[in-house]
């Protein structure tokens, strides 16, 4: 069993690599006395010369090449295991900065317990707003991850579904719509609508699912909160489009009926997204992990309604 130090190892390959005792002390910070000793102990340790010096010149022996060959290899490994050590402790502390589309407050906070329990040092930032608000955040890279309902077609990100997002129709439970199956989207359309307000996702994606079977919605009223929607729909003034996600896991919690309208539900995904040039923190990569490991097993309902 041999007696070496990773200091010497180092020293040796150093030396090897840049044939020169004065360049390795320059690389690794040390005189050059401390390179010859370092070299020295390695050799009585191993047991055979390592290295040859003709003139100005540095030869390595055979057992030198053998060396050589070995440890290069091994200071990579050994260099990843560091790195390792690194980012685990990056993720002692730390910071995670997510923006994130108004909707998903129903269940980014929920969802964001477990990791904070797991790594209790990283201070996290939750910004809740609208996603034309977000995919600015995104465009100004302000933030390590974004989520969302509806990706961005014209900006080079990475984009990871993670849960479902179901956007239903909704109305009064007294509604005379409600109950009734087969409701056709022409019935629909001529109803007044309670929607979300411009730059919302939620508000993009009904205005396209109309537009495509050429119709327009009669909107009402426009409201920044899915809450005061739920409300509005509640106390009769007009149908609401909204996801599952702000709902009880039983509707007729918040006074309102999903209605069976053609079309709908429509099944769609949230997306955790991050600019694909990104090097994601260490505490962004946890994160995804996490998401990647738990979030299939908790389903959309548990979250939304637990
Ligand atoms: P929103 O986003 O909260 O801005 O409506 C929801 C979505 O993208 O589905």
């Amino acid at each position: 069993m041999l007696h070496v130090t990773l200091r010497q190892l180092r020293t040796f390959e150093a030396v090897a690599r840049l044939h020169s005792f004065s360049r390795a002390a320059e690389e690794q910070h040390v005189t050059q006395p401390t390179v010859s000793k370092q070299i020295r102990l390695l050799q009585e340790s191993v047991g055979l010369p390592l290295i040859e010096q003709i003139g100005k010149r540095i030869y390595l022996t055979q057992a030198g090449e053998a060396l050589y060959a070995t440890c290069g290899g091994w200071l990579q490994t050994w260099g990843r295991f560091e790195q390792t050590i690194a980012d685990l402790k990056g993720i002692k502390q730390g910071r995670l900065r997510i923006a994130t589309v108004t909707t998903t407050k129903y269940f980014m906070p929920r969802l964001l317990g477990p990791f904070c329990n797991a790594y209790p040092g990283i201070d996290i930032t939750l910004e809740v707003v609208n996603r034309d608000r977000v995919l600015e955040r995104l465009a100004r890279n302000q933030d390590d991850l974004y989520v969302m309902g509806v990706p961005p077609d014209d900006l080079d990100i990475v984009r990871e579904p993670f849960l479902e997002n179901t956007l239903v129709v909704l109305a009064a439970a007294d509604h005379p719509l409600a109950g009734r199956s087969g409701i056709t989207l022409d019935e629909v359309a001529r109803e007044p609508f309670i929607l979300r307000e411009r730059g919302s996702g939620t508000r993009l994606t009904v205005e396209r699912v109309f537009r495509e079977r050429g119709l327009s919605l009669s909107v009402r009223m426009e409201l920044g909160s899915n809450e005061a929607i739920k409300q509005a729909v509640a106390g009769g003034l007009g149908l609401g489009i909204l996801s599952l996600s702000t709902l009880h896991a039983d509707p007729r919690l918040d006074e309102v009926a999903v209605l069976d309208v053609e079309g709908f539900p429509i099944h769609r995904h949230w997306y955790v997204v991050w600019p694909r040039d990104k090097d994601l923190s260490v505490v962004a990569q946890a994160f995804l992990d996490f998401l990647r490991r738990h979030v299939d097993l908790l389903s959309h309902r548990e979250l939304a309604s637990a």
